[in-house]
């Protein structure tokens, strides 16, 4: 033994040039993942010299000139901070007091009830996928029935993920109808009629991503009914807020008719798209309960559940969050600024649309101005998508979703 080790030690020392420890890496057996379906697009997406390359990838607003946005009113709420020069101190372990309420108001209304009776816990969250994941801690931790989360196909690349590490099982049900290239709506309600009773039931509230295909109000009436008659339990992604229609209020819509319906649910915003907050890590958590006596309850338990994760949210985009939405002008401001990115995104559709007409492809484009918020589901094949990207340098995800707000009046054609 002692021979071995000295031989290994003298071994080390000769064979390699820095210090090693071990003679095997505690690493060997680790085997190469595959690269992230939507970020591993913006790292090919870098990596490729050609100029006139296109991302339209990750979904992250683009102006006209295909540069990043930084909403003027963000740039006005920082300037507002920094003569504020506030200190850097922690914030509680549900983040900044002033961002979650007004958060709750933005995404409740002001005139909810839910509000009003002081029945909703809310927590900061690192943006949407944080809040996934805190809803999705907390159910797995404390949702008394069957922890199987039904979502729909297709959903976001990370749903999946986001749900099973936080230990649900995850199921799906029928949405799209590639046929019709619209929302699957009987397969929708057949699929939730026979989810088992208290499955829980992920719904996009506005600007369904990957597809964007939403449902009517007609239809968001007929789906909280079927959820209702099985006593499921909803959790809403509202990643999209404004950034459908451009108005906060209406891309709101089934959350508050849900609520209004006495469904106990769960919501996830972000603040990522309508203010352009993507690296801020802007994002809320919360739960529509019973009685102020309950919110009490989970609230302690939702604090249980984020320390241990990251202690406490950052403080600089929920500041700015805050500044935007306690501020009247300034809110009246980002709001104009919301609908004009929404507004871009609706003109580049129609261009794209007329220039495939132009060229004088056969096949019916009109989807793609029929689909709204930031992605179009092209129809495009995974084969179709690999000849666009190694051929042309136009990259998007393998199901062929196009974050249109990376096409702009130059690159359209
Ligand atoms: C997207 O779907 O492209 C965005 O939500 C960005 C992301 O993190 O996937």
């Amino acid at each position: 033994m002692l021979v071995n080790r000295q031989f290994c030690r003298l071994f080390k020392l000769t064979a390699f040039a820095r210090p090693q420890i071990r003679l095997i890496s505690a690493w060997k057996n680790v085997p190469a993942g595959p690269p992230d379906a939507i970020l591993g697009i913006t790292e090919a997406f870098k990596a490729d010299s050609f100029e006139e390359k296109i991302n339209l990838g990750v979904g992250a607003y683009r102006d006209d000139t295909g540069k990043p946005y930084v909403l003027p009113s963000v740039k006005e709420a920082e300037l507002r901070l920094v003569q504020k020069q506030l200190d850097k101190e922690y914030a509680g372990i549900t983040g900044v007091p002033a961002f979650t309420k007004l958060a709750a108001t933005l995404a409740y209304s002001p005139s909810s009830a839910a509000l009003k009776e002081d029945r909703v816990v809310i927590t900061q969250s690192i943006s949407g996928t944080g809040a996934l994941r805190i809803g999705g801690e907390f159910l797995a931790k404390w949702y008394p029935f069957e922890k199987t989360i039904y979502v729909p196909t297709p959903t976001w690349a990370n749903h999946g993920a986001v749900f099973k590490d936080s230990g649900l099982m995850v199921k799906s049900y029928r949405y799209y109808d590639k046929g019709t290239i619209s929302l699957d709506i009987d397969g929708m309600i057949e699929d939730l009629s026979a989810a088992p009773e208290n499955s829980i039931i992920l719904l996009h509230a506005c600007a369904h991503n990957p597809t964007g295909v939403d449902p009517t109000p007609e239809q968001w009436q007929a789906i909280s009914k079927v959820i209702k008659s099985r006593d499921h339990f909803c959790f809403f992604d509202m990643a999209y807020q404004g950034f459908a229609s451009g108005d906060t209020d209406k891309d709101a819509y089934a959350l508050r008719y849900f609520v209004e319906q006495g469904h106990q649910l769960v919501l996830a915003q972000s603040f990522a798209k309508n203010m352009g907050l993507y690296g801020e890590r802007v994002g809320a958590f919360s739960l529509v309960v019973d009685s102020a006596e309950e919110k009490k309850r989970v609230d302690s338990q939702l604090k249980i559940i984020v320390r241990p994760m990251y202690s406490n949210p950052p403080v600089h985009g929920a500041r700015i969050a805050s500044e935007i939405l306690g501020d009247e002008q300034l809110n009246a401001q980002w709001l104009t600024e919301v609908k004009a990115m929404a507004d871009r995104i609706i003109e580049m559709r129609f261009l794209l649309k007329k220039h495939l007409e132009d060229l004088g492809s056969a096949r019916d484009w009109s989807h793609i101005t029929s689909q709204i918020g930031m992605f179009c589901y092209t129809g495009l094949t995974p084969q179709q998508v690999a000849t666009l990207r190694a051929e042309y340098s136009v990259y998007m995800t393998n199901d062929g979703r196009i974050s249109v707000a990376g096409i702009t009046t130059k690159n359209v054609k």
